[in-house]
């Protein structure tokens, strides 16, 4: 039942025209492509959870592109790009990202970031250092292997509530001024108490900070605009919506391998939650997965591969945090854990996959393909994984793919992986996309496979 213009019920049918986006690793499956090619048919293009932690790689008619926070439709002139409240702004971190994008032609007449967004203080990312640097010398908490960005202190503050800062802090040059004394003050003073021999927040003082959060409120303020009364306008007027997601869904802090996850939620649901979208609303949902696996910072991983095969895929698919530079720990393709992120994403029943880095992996001459976990098969927690041992498939490689471009058309042993996928791993979604290469055209479309 909805309201209709007039103010009174009406049994008019729900649109259904959005489509998210989502990670079903622990990230970098390859979703700035998919994004990226979805996004230019797309109205609206939301990010809603998540902080410059993310870095989605890009390469289309523009440029070679890593975006933290700023949505990827900025590169379609027709599409709006909104930053929903679930996303933890560095405001210097989005103006530098601005910046470049702008000297290189792009423009932000159609960003908008809601004054709901939290933001990252120089505290949070100060505070993360001086754990890191506590954790590594007395042993103090479990080391995650964060990306150093502040993401999970800013998080935390939201939580906390009362020493939090958001985007509509902002908008009032003086009222910042004050806030940031009122509030600035004692949170460094009491951090330099708690870490008393991190640098790099003995060298924070106030002024820095308010120097450099006034240049960048200066650059973002025009782009603070009422994003929930835009989105709710376009949903009733059942623009095509794409929901951005980052991450993936086993760093996601409840269905993912806790501890060692990211501090927002990163399924397609809590996409629709920190976006405003009601999930009846999704028409599709579109998981990345990768050909094999990539895991960056510490956990379980129970199909890492041996050093050498894990040293040549890094090396072949360019397995370097976007963000951090760190290199990516590399694993077979596990099906236990990809038939679980589909289950916990499949809103409506609508999920199906892109399938990405294939050309990669078919570059071995022997692959492996984990179909189940020995001890549990399906019954496993997915926060008990060490103690998991995969049973594998082997097959072979494929050799390359970059000039294909049909699904009839890929190589025997390429179908051969596909079909162990389905037949053996339980794989019951549609894969959708294949892609055989970084740039937009390398992507079989509509395999249904
Ligand atoms: P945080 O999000 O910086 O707090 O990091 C928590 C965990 O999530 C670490 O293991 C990070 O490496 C991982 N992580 C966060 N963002 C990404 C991402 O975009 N890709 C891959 N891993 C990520």
């Amino acid at each position: 039942m909805l309201y209709n213009q007039a103010g009174t019920f009406t049994n008019e049918r729900i649109s259904m025209s959005v489509t998210v986006v989502v990670g079903l690793q622990w990230g970098d499956e390859g979703k700035g492509k998919v994004v990226d090619l979805l996004a230019q048919d797309a109205d609206i293009v939301i990010r809603s959870t998540g902080g410059n932690n993310a870095g989605h790689s890009i390469i289309n008619e523009h440029g070679k592109f890593v975006l933290h926070l700023v949505p990827a439709g900025i590169f379609n002139p027709n599409t709006w790009n909104v930053i929903e409240r679930g996303v933890v702004i560095h405001p210097p971190s989005l103006m530098k990202e601005m910046q470049e994008l702008r000297s290189k032609k792009v423009s932000f007449d159609r960003l908008m970031i809601s004054p709901d967004a939290h933001l990252v203080m120089p505290w949070h990312i100060a505070e993360e250092y001086a754990r890191k640097e506590e954790q590594q010398k007395y042993g103090v908490g479990v080391e995650i292997g964060t990306t150093l960005r502040g993401i999970g202190p800013a998080y935390q503050h939201k939580a906390g509530r009362t020493e939090a800062f958001t985007v509509a802090d902002l908008i009032s040059r003086d009222q910042f001024i004050q806030k940031l004394e009122k509030i600035g003050a004692p949170i460094l003073a009491w951090l330099k108490i708690r870490y008393p021999n991190a640098d790099t927040l003995a060298r924070l003082t106030l002024d820095v900070i308010r120097d450099e959060y006034l240049e960048a409120r200066e650059y973002i303020a025009p782009n603070i605009r009422n994003t929930r009364q835009f989105i709710r306008s376009a949903l009733m007027s059942d623009l095509p919506i794409l929901l951005e997601g980052s991450q993936g869904t086993l760093l996601d802090p409840d269905f993912g391998t806790y501890p060692f996850v990211t501090s927002s939620g990163v399924t397609a649901s809590a996409m629709c939650m920190y976006s405003g979208v009601l999930p009846q609303y999704v028409s599709r949902v579109v998981g990345v997965a990768k050909a094999y696996i990539t895991r960056v910072g510490e956990g379980p991983f129970p199909t890492e591969m041996a050093p050498e095969d894990g040293f040549r895929i890094r090396e072949l698919g360019k397995e370097f945090g976007a963000t951090t530079g760190r290199p990516r720990r590399c694993g077979w393709l596990d099906m236990a854990l990809l038939r679980y992120a589909c289950e916990v994403n499949d809103i409506n029943e609508k999920l199906e996959i892109a399938f990405t880095k294939m050309d990669i992996l078919g570059k071995l001459e022997h692959v492996k393909l984990g179909l189940y976990y020995e001890n549990s098969g399906n019954h496993f927690d997915v926060r008990s994984l060490d103690s998991e041992t995969p049973v594998y498939a082997m097959l072979r490689g494929w050799g390359d793919l970059h000039r294909i471009r049909s699904h009839d058309l890929l190589p025997r042993d390429a179908h051969a992986y596909l079909w162990e996928m389905r037949q053996h791993g339980g794989l019951c979604w549609p894969i959708n996309y294949i892609s055989v290469g970084p740039e937009r055209d390398q992507t079989i479309l509509s395999v249904g496979a």
